[in-house]
Formats: C-alpha cells, sequence, structure tokens
C-alpha cells in the first residue's frame, strides 16, 4: 500500500480526489497492484464502456495536440471525444472515447479515467526504476563485498569477471589492462573480438556500447589509461540501466585495485622489516645469511611436492625465515650455549615459538604464518609443544618447517656439534617420520633432495 501513496503524491493531474470515487475499485486496482497494470487499465476500459454507455474507448500513447477534452465529430460513425494522458506537463498519451452523446457527468468520468491512466503510468515508471535500483544495488553490493576480501590483483579481476558475468547476463567479459594485459572470461573462440577490443581499451568512465563481429558490447574506462572492462553476449543490446551497473562495478574495481595495490606495498615493506630482523637473530645465532635463504628455497620446493597451492608456498616460504625469531628474547648465555640446557633454560628456549607468534602477529597480511610459526615444534606423534597438537591437527606449514629446520641444522656446524653428512640428516630425519615428523612430508624432502642432487 505504501506505493500507492507515494504514487498518488507523485501525481499532478488535477484531478479532485472525489473523482477516484467515480472509478472506485478500478482506480484502486490500478494503483495498488501496478505488475498487473496491463489487466486493470483493460478492466477500467471495459467497466467505463459499460458504464458509461460508451461505443468505444481506447487508450493510446499516441499524442494528439489538444491539451483538453475535445469533441470530434464523424470520427468511426460518431462523436470521439478526445483526452491527454498527462504525467506532470508531460503528454505521454491519448485517451479517446465514442459517446453517443456527451455530458458533463461523462466528460468528468473520462477525464479521471485519463488521470488514472497517467497515473498508472508513474506506478509503472517507480516501478521500473525501483528494479533497476535494485538490480543496480545488488551487483554494486555484491561486488564491493567480493572485493573488499580479495588481496591479489589478479584474483581481483577474475573475480570481478565472474560476478559481472553472473549479474549482468553476459556470455563473455573481458579486463583490458593499459599495459596490455588481458584477464578473460568466456571469449574462447572469438579472440578477433578481443583483439579488436585492445584497441579501443582506452575508455572514458562513461559506458561505450558496440558491436564487433556480431556480438553486443558493454564496456566502462578504469580510470586514466588503466584500460577497461568488457562484456560480450551474442542475444540482445546492452541496456543504459545495465551500462550504468557496469560503470560502478568498474568504479568499485579501481578502488579494490588501489587497495591491493596498497596491500602489496605493505607487504613488501613489512617482509623488508621482517627481513631485517631475521638477519639480526641470524648474527646471534651464529649462522649465516646463507641458513635463511636455503632453508627458504628448500621449503619451497618441498612445498610445492607436497602439492600446496601458491598461497600456502608463500606461508611455508615466511614461516621457514620467520620461525625462529621469537628467539630474539632469549639471552645470548643460552641461545649459544655449547653444554647442555637448564630446566629453566630450557622453558626460556621453548618460549620462542610463542613469543614468535606474537612479532608476526602485529603485521598485517601475515595472520596465516602465525600459526606455522607458533606450532613448528609440535611433534607428528603429539609430544612437542608449545599445545602438544598431533598429525594433522598441526598446521601443514609447521609441519614442513619441523622437518626442513631439523635437515638444516643438522647439515650445517652447530656451537655444540660439526654437521653432519647428507645421508646422515636424511637417515636421522627417516628414524623420526611418524614419530617427530609427519612421513608426507619427508617423503616429499626425500624426493626433491634426490632430484636436486642428480
Ligand atoms: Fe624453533
Amino acid at each position: 500500500m505504501r506505493r500507492t501513496d507515494d504514487t498518488r503524491s507523485g501525481f499532478d493531474g488535477g484531478i479532485a480526489p472525489g473523482t477516484f470515487g467515480v472509478l472506485a475499485g478500478v482506480a484502486e486496482e490500478v494503483v495498488v497492484e501496478p505488475e498487473n497494470l496491463e489487466g486493470a487499465l483493460r478492466r477500467m476500459v471495459v467497466g467505463l464502456r459499460e458504464g458509461l454507455g460508451l461505443r468505444a474507448l481506447t487508450l493510446s500513447a499516441s499524442v494528439t495536440e489538444g491539451r483538453g477534452l475535445e469533441a470530434r465529430s464523424g470520427v468511426a460513425g460518431g462523436t470521439a471525444a478526445e483526452l491527454p494522458i498527462l504525467r506532470g506537463k508531460k503528454h505521454v498519451g491519448t485517451l479517446r472515447a465514442y459517446p453517443g452523446s456527451l455530458d458533463d457527468g461523462r466528460r468528468e468520468v473520462l477525464r479521471a479515467a485519463a488521470g488514472v491512466a497517467a497515473l498508472a503510468l508513474d506506478a509503472a515508471y517507480a516501478r521500473e526504476v525501483a528494479a533497476q535500483k535494485t538490480a543496480q544495488g545488488s551487483v554494486v553490493q555484491i561486488a564491493s563485498e567480493a572485493l573488499g576480501v580479495i588481496k591479489e590483483e589478479g584474483d581481483l579481476y577474475r573475480t570481478v569477471l565472474v560476478l559481472t558475468l553472473e549479474l549482468l547476463d553476459a556470455s563473455g567479459g573481458a579486463i583490458l589492462l593499459g599495459d596490455g594485459g588481458v584477464v578473460s572470461l568466456g571469449f574462447e573462440g572469438s579472440e578477433e573480438t578481443l583483439e579488436a577490443l585492445r584497441e579501443v581499451r582506452f575508455l572514458g568512465r562513461s559506458p561505450w556500447m558496440g558491436r564487433i563481429g556480431g556480438h553486443h558490447l558493454l564496456g566502462v574506462g578504469l580510470g586514466g589509461d588503466e584500460g577497461a572492462v568488457f562484456l560480450t553476449r551474442p542475444t540482445r543490446p546492452y541496456t543504459e540501466a545495465e551500462g550504468v551497473s557496469l560503470k560502478l562495478v568498474a568504479r568499485q574495481l579501481a578502488r579494490a585495485r588501489e587497495r591491493s595495490r596498497l596491500y602489496a606495498s605493505l607487504e613488501r615493506t613489512s617482509t623488508e622489516a621482517i627481513s631485517a630482523l631475521a638477519a639480526a637473530l641470524e648474527s646471534r645465532d651464529d649462522t649465516t645469511g646463507e641458513h635463511i635463504r636455503r632453508t627458504q628455497a628448500l621449503a619451497g620446493e618441498v612445498a610445492e611436492e607436497i602439492g600446496l597451492r601458491p598461497e600456502g608456498i608463500r606461508v611455508v616460504k615466511y614461516a621457514a625465515m620467520l620461525h625462529d625469531i621469537g628467539k630474539i628474547g632469549i639471552p645470548d648465555s643460552i641461545l649459544n650455549k655449547p653444554g647442555g640446557l637448564t630446566q629453566e633454560e630450557w622453558r626460556a628456549m621453548r618460549r620462542h615459538p610463542a613469543t614468535g607468534a606474537d612479532i608476526i602477529g602485529r603485521i598485517a597480511g601475515f595472520e596465516n604464518v602465525v600459526e606455522a610459526v607458533l606450532a613448528h615444534h609440535e611433534r607428528h606423534d603429539g609430544r612437542g609443544y608449545p599445545a602438544g597438537l598431533a598429525g594433522d591437527e598441526v598446521p601443514v606449514a609447521a609441519r614442513l618447517i619441523s622437518v626442513i629446520d631439523a635437515y638444516d641444522a643438522m647439515t650445517n656446524d652447530r656451537p655444540y656439534r660439526r654437521a653432519m653428512t647428507h645421508e646422515e640428516a636424511l637417515a636421522e630425519i627417516e628414524r623420526g617420520s611418524g614419530t617427530q615428523f609427519d612421513p608426507a612430508v619427508v617423503e616429499a624432502l626425500k624426493t626433491v633432495l634426490h632430484h636436486g642432487r642428480k
């Protein structure tokens, strides 16, 4: 019913409220249910014809010159009364009645009927606008929610395409970047179109519509010389409303891309700071800078071997670099002590995973690295520390670091012992497989080392 009030207050047809009484029921129906607009108007026409004894009544979108009720004779064998249908001051259609005779009462009713028709058009228009707004709103809202959580620029473009293809009913989509890069979806078999789009990729921010090779196209620039996003479909041309939606998506994309670039530079800065921290730690630990780089490279290869995805490999590499960062809080006297440690010293030593996790936890974007650092002294059999996790409870990056770190420590000199050979170290690791170490990771390490030695 809210829509009834809105529509009525927006109507400027100059009909006295009492006049609606003449069209009681019919008018209400037209206004309340604009979805049934056509049916309601048809019922109104039939009702008026019967009620007023008209020979014919038509509503049409054609516009006549008259601004008021005009009676013309000699049309369709009788007198025709024509009334403009006005939306505000705009003349949008004509009501024609062919009465046997036209008295004041009938004229009044016909004026009201023209007003109702205008009102119905208002309602239909309002509904269309509302539907467009809803469609635009949902596209933009969904896109912005999704884009808000994406940090990699490449993922960003793919997600935008998947979403806009779905929401704007496109068969293909492409983002053509200013530097010539292309991310496309659903363009299989139309490489020529994609090539042609490359030529027009420096669009402004206003929607562009075109046709290439029988495909309807819609494009919007991403701002400056950043490139553009295009949609294509073979079935029908794009509408202005769809253009507006894509424009809003492009704006969200530009913002999300800005965020992702900021994020990348933040991560770079953090990584540099952490590398410096790790280097400082190394110098205390009497190991060389080579240690961290070697551990990182080997960890990356083993991570790949056990089938981790790029994000998982990234976590492993950072964890390899940072897992012992918590040792920064341990006094040199304990860290470099040649002999065995006292119970108190062990307690201090065992705090380093938690201290490290605490340090890493303050760096944006390293959330997944935190749990690997915290758990890198857990054991496969649950007898590790600090939490005593076992098997799969131990994060995979931590399981991996624990094997790599042990291997690397054994194959390099330490204050308290000489380095073992690779064979001796590997044999030692294999002895710990299934107790200290995850057997799958031990196997992966063997494979990597075996390949590396060939
Ligand atoms: Fe450690």
